[in-house]
């Protein structure tokens, strides 16, 4: 075997390694939530842990459950106007300008990437 045709085959054989890899990484039906737009790219910087601490420390859910009774997660609708993780994203900015809440845009991402994992669930 000639080194040219040797070197060919270690590099097939790196492909085929690093092809199954990327099969393994990326599962077929999965990759339509690594679309533009889905929430697993536009959350993907999100801090779940700040994002929890803000929605509970501006009591949200509070003036959610006094309009909607309950513990306030009934206003969370995804079949409704909010059925995209931008729309959701959105929602959390308007709410943000009409409270005068303030927050800055990763605090806005966190927050509507929490109401995701909770409540949405869009993928
Ligand atoms: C002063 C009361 C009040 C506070 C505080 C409040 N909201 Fe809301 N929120 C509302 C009302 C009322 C609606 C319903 C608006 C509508 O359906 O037209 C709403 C709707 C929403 C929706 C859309 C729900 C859907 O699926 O249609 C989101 C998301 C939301 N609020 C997030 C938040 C977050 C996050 C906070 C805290 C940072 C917050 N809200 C604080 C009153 C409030």
């Amino acid at each position: 075997m000639t080194r040219a045709a040797s070197a060919g085959l270690v590099g097939l054989a790196a492909a085929a390694l690093l092809g199954s890899a990327w099969l393994l990484a990326v599962p077929g039906p999965a990759r339509a939530a690594d679309a533009p737009g889905s929430a697993a790219v536009l959350f993907r910087e999100a801090d779940l842990a700040l994002g929890d601490k803000l929605v509970r420390e501006h009591k949200c859910s509070e003036c959610h459950a006094r309009k909607f009774g309950g513990d306030g997660a009934a206003i969370y609708r995804p079949q409704g106007r909010v059925n995209t993780p931008a729309a959701l994203r959105g929602m959390v900015e308007q709410c943000n300008l009409e409270l005068n809440l303030a927050f800055f845009p990763d605090e806005v991402t966190s927050i509507a990437a929490v109401l995701n994992r909770d409540h949405y669930r869009f993928k």
